[in-house]
């Protein structure tokens, strides 16, 4: 298998109500990701593209074969991607596979998504629908819904009190919005106070606003290319080393091992033993903290504390820049927003540019960052997990 690397990035602003279509953001994101890779579109082999609800929000599907179009890269393969929230990372997964098989030199992996369009009601049925169908959706089980279960399990599993955990999940919202001001990507710059989040508003008990990520609307997009051809593109490439996927079904069949998530244990542990490093080298990790409590729960998984333990980091500030763990520097879903097709690909470019040490101006560089890790969790079931590293 060849190395791969990513080569570039592009990224549009995270809004609510964009003006633009589907079909525009993400021809922003992937143009200004080919040209940052000192390519140009008819350089580009394949696309890999992810987008979720394209149907319900813009009335268009098949929207990968209209943006090879629109961005000059005629006639090349083009496939789109579906795995709730974690689809952009599939993708960027899948191109790994097909560059290091050698079928592929060059490829552009794009994620889009417009959710506020559908307003809160239709986004949050539309997006339930990545429960289970037959039992669970029917059963009142949105995502809120299911983080409130998940946070009332917690406490339990570990016996810590309730009103002491909201403490711990608001110091996770708080910490995301302080990076997401320094983001100039980012949903929501601005910075939150614990007493904002527990004041806020009740979502689903114990949810609040300031708990909750929100609906978005955004791209991003990133070049992959052969470890011989990045060397002549750029002198800061960031390579793939490790990947992990794992599935875990619905929740009633996970019923024992809630509120942790065994896909991500099987998932991560791929990851890292492709990759050869454990938990302790990671520099900096950008996961999937959809509620304040996914935070929580998936530093426990890819081995950042005991279980049980995790807020504590955020707690003792372990998160930050200079801590332990430096965790969603971006500001993570919470802050930067959530664009459900576009959150991978968002993330592998964030950490991409925190291992070139691009991130200096926006007061946010994990300095001397060499390995990144990325966790996203799709529907209650599927993760990935890549490892990113630089020479
Ligand atoms: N964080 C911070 N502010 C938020 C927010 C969030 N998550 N969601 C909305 N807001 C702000 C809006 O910008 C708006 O501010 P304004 O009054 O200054 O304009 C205000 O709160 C009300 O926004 P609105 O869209 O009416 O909120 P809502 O009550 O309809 O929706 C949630 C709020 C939390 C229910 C919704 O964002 C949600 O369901 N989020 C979770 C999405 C999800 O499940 N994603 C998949 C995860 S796996």
């Amino acid at each position: 298998m060849r190395k791969v690397a990513v080569i570039g990035g592009g990224h549009t602003k995270f809004v609510t109500e964009s003006s633009k279509t589907i079909l525009e953001l993400l021809a922003e994101a992937s143009m200004d990701a080919i040209l940052n890779s000192n390519i140009g579109p008819k350089d580009i082999q394949a696309i890999n593209c992810g987008n979720v609800l394209g149907e319900f929000t813009d009335g268009q599907g098949m929207i990968q074969s209209y943006l090879a179009n629109d961005i000059g890269c005629d006639n090349v393969p083009a496939n789109r991607f579906e795995g709730a929230c974690a689809t952009g990372t599939i993708a960027v997964r899948d191109a790994a596979m097909w560059i290091a098989s050698g079928a592929y030199d060059i490829m552009l992996v794009c994620g889009v998504e417009k959710a506020t369009a559908m307003g809160t009601p239709l986004a949050t049925r539309t997006f339930a629908m990545f429960s289970d169908s037959r039992y669970e959706n029917p059963a009142g089980f949105t995502f809120p819904a299911i983080f409130a279960m998940l946070s009332h399990l917690y406490a339990d599993r570990y016996n810590i009190p309730l009103e002491k955990l909201k403490e711990q999940m608001a110091l996770v919202s708080v910490q995301s919005h302080y990076y997401g001001a320094k983001n100039p990507n980012a949903q929501f710059q601005k910075e939150l106070t614990i007493e904002k989040v527990l004041n806020g508003p009740m979502v689903t008990t114990p949810l609040q606003l300031m708990d909750c990520c929100p609906f978005t609307d955004g791209a991003a997009a990133v070049v992959l290319a052969s470890e011989e051809i990045a060397k002549k593109l750029t002198d800061k490439p960031v390579y793939i080393v490790g990947t992990g996927q794992a599935s875990s079904g619905h929740l009633a069949s996970q019923y024992k091992y809630l509120p942790r998530l065994r896909a991500r244990e099987v998932s991560v542990k791929q990851a890292y033993k492709m990759a050869g490093i454990g938990p302790e080298d990671v520099d900096i990790c950008e996961l999937h903290d959809c509620f304040s409590i996914a935070s929580i729960i998936a530093a426990e998984s890819l081995g950042f504390a005991e279980y049980g333990t995790a807020g504590q980091l955020w707690e003792n500030e372990e998160t930050k820049i200079g801590g332990k763990i430096p965790i969603n520097i971006s500001g993570g879903l919470k802050s930067k927003g959530h664009p459900i097709g576009a959150t991978g690909v968002s993330q592998v470019y964030e950490v991409t540019r925190q291992l070139r040490g691009e991130m200096v101006d926006q007061g946010r560089q994990v300095e001397g960052a060499k390995i990144g890790l990325i966790d996203t969790l799709g529907g209650d079931g599927i993760i990935v997990n890549l490892v990113l590293k630089r020479d």
